[in-house]
């Protein structure tokens, strides 16, 4: 979704914003802008929808010399993708970037229109802009007014504001991710709304709770409640110096390198977690597993396990529906929220409605500090380092093995051996599949033109066929579903035919079962690619096959298979020529309902 990223400091700001938006780039966008305090102490607005590298070739023959800018990538919520909507928006003396949707947007802009507001965009942003103009107008201060303006909208929105009469930079947020960080020693204090676009450049980073305006100037940041006075809101950090930029190193995609990285990822999460440290956690009477897109289908792993393996009930829910259902809550129930970026607002809606109500939650989730982070009672990072490629692999894997180590907590259990067994044989299995890149590079050139995909998979593997349709559909723009295999024949039956594609998942449980789900769909001309076990009963009924090693996996043999679903979409689309890393309208972190 939109970035952000603001400089106060040396001369050299408007460089430091774009490498900010530049390492912003793997969230996605359509456009990106930049504003400045120009030599004249005025304001210079330059901004282009497309890459990031348009709005640095506009740049780069104006003097950007300047100690003070806001930049933005933008993800289009409101009003088309063109250069008019891009970010910031600038009226007279006055800049904002903003990430977030105004709910009541349209009723203001009738009331601003109606002052004599004159909008240049179709966006719901500027409408802030125009509240903030009149509020200065009328002789406030820059936090008087920014205070004023926020108060008067509906929904979760981060706002970064620019004024030329100004040595500072104003922030506000609520239900948006926004961080700060100083750096005393250049005279230097950033903003932005992800701590990737901070690192190197600040020692210490602020996420101030939502309604804390902060004020950067200088090397120095002070923060303030609503009501203007001073406010100690905010969690402070020293940013870890040793947080590395992520590279693609030898690999052609961010993608393709978190695919290979995740047997020693493996590896890393045994080691943290079974090596003897206390995980108690008190068995509930209930769990509910809330996520979204990859972290939902991570969820289903996870709660099947939770049942099976503790006989512990679950319910299981997408974030955006549990938040409005009215879900019945018990005392004695748990919360788990999964969640890679730990940013997705309809997530964090759903864990604050847990909270409310007085249902303890924890979370599954990767970036330490992010607001999920902060508002469980709990939390389990799942230590997948930074997830780039938008497109969740690495993240789904430690996201299912962290759940799985919470049932050993929830278990009480104190001798890992036999699970750290199992970790390190995941791990190895996984190793020897990406050994075979050839395999899915060839199965990937006979099927790439394929227009339609159907992922099935009985019991534990019903899941990773959810996930590796979503991968597909994500990756290379075609038409994939998952489905339960048993399922097909009560109406998706109808659409096979010789064009279309089976990925079929099959495991030791249930495998003859599922072997004449196959059957079904082969004679109805169906193109079959096969993942399981080497043996002729499948081996024979498929026109493509993937040989599966599943011993003593068990329970975790659906993340092996999960790496095949991987690999093969990853080389589809690879085929197929799309932005891999960085596929059209989606964002790496989901922070607008
Ligand atoms: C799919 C994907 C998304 C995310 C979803 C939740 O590849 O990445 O479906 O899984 O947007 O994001 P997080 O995990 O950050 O809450």
């Amino acid at each position: 979704m939109c970035g952000i990223v603001g400089h106060i400091g040396a001369g050299d700001s408007v460089d430091k914003v774009l490498e900010g938006l530049k390492r912003l780039e793997y969230r996605g966008y359509d456009s990106a802008g930049i504003c400045f305090k120009n030599s004249a102490g005025d304001l210079s607005l330059f901004k282009k929808t497309g890459k990031l590298a348009n709005l640095i070739n506009l740049l780069n023959n104006q003097d950007h010399h300047s100690s003070s800018s806001v930049g933005h990538t933008r993800w289009a919520t409101h009003g088309a993708v063109n250069d008019m909507n891009s970010h910031p928006h600038l009226y007279k003396n006055l800049a904002i970037v903003h990430n977030g949707i105004i709910e009541n947007a349209e009723e203001l802009r009738k009331g601003l229109t109606a002052r004599g507001f004159k909008f240049t965009s179709d966006t719901d942003s500027e409408v802030f802009l125009g509240l903030l103009s009149f509020e200065l107008e009328e002789g406030r201060d820059l936090l008087a007014a920014t205070s004023n303006a926020f108060k008067k909208l509906k929904g979760s929105s981060a706002f970064v504001i620019q004024s030329s009469d100004s040595d500072g930079i104003v922030t506000i947020k609520r239900g948006a991710p926004l961080v700060c960080g100083i750096n005393e020693n250049l005279g230097e204090a950033m903003v932005s709304s992800d701590p990737y676009a901070l690192i190197g450049f600040v020692e210490k980073i602020f996420f101030p709770d939502d309604d804390v305006m902060c004020f950067l100037s200088k090397g120095s940041i002070n923060f303030y409640d609503l009501d203007g006075s001073p406010s100690t809101r905010y969690l402070a950090k020293d940013l870890e110096t040793n947080f590395e930029i992520s590279t693609k190193g030898q690999f052609e995609h961010y993608m393709l390198k978190e695919i290979y990285e995740q047997p020693v990822l493996i590896r890393k999460l045994s080691d943290i977690y079974l090596e003897g440290i206390d995980l108690e956690l008190e068995r509930p009477k209930r769990v509910h597993l809330v996520g979204c897109g990859t972290a939902f289908y991570a969820g289903m792993v996870v709660g099947q396990m939770l049942e099976k393996l503790l006989k512990i009930p679950v319910s299981l829910e997408f974030a955006s529906e549990f938040r409005y259902k009215d879900p019945l809550l018990l005392p004695g129930d748990l919360a788990i929220f999964i969640s890679q970026s730990g940013e997705t607002a309809d997530t964090l809606a759903a864990q604050k409605l847990c909270k409310d109500k007085g249902i303890k939650t924890i979370s599954i989730v990767n970036v330490e500090g992010s607001t999920l982070f902060r508002e469980v009672d709990q939390n389990f990072l799942i230590h997948a380092g930074q997830e780039i490629g938008v497109a969740s692999t690495k993240a789904f894997t430690q996201q299912v093995l962290t759940g799985r180590i919470i049932c050993e907590a929830f278990a009480g259990t104190k001798d890992f051996k036999s699970l750290k067994q199992k970790f390190s044989l995941l791990s190895h299995r996984i190793e020897e599949l990406l050994n075979q890149a050839e395999l899915f590079k060839e199965m990937a050139q006979k099927i790439y033109n394929f227009q339609g995909f159907f992922f099935t998979g009985r019991g534990p593997y019903y899941p990773v066929a959810l996930e590796g349709a979503l991968k597909l559909k994500e990756i290379a723009y075609v038409h994939a579903e998952g489905y339960a295999a048993g399922e097909l024949k009560h109406g998706p039956i109808a659409l096979i035919d010789e064009k279309m594609v089976n990925i079929a998942i099959v495991g030791p449980e249930l495998f003859d079962k599922t072997v004449s789900n196959i059957q079904e769909i082969k004679a109805r001309k169906g193109i079959i690619i096969g993942i399981g076990p080497d043996v002729a009963d499948l081996r024979n009924i498929c026109d493509l096959f993937i040989p599966l090693t599943f011993e003593g996996l068990e329970e975790l043999s659906p993340l092996y298979v999960n790496v095949a679903n991987q690999l093969l979409s990853y080389h589809i689309a690879k085929q197929k020529g799309t932005d891999i890393d960085r596929p059209r309208n989606l964002a790496k972190s989901v922070t607008v309902e």
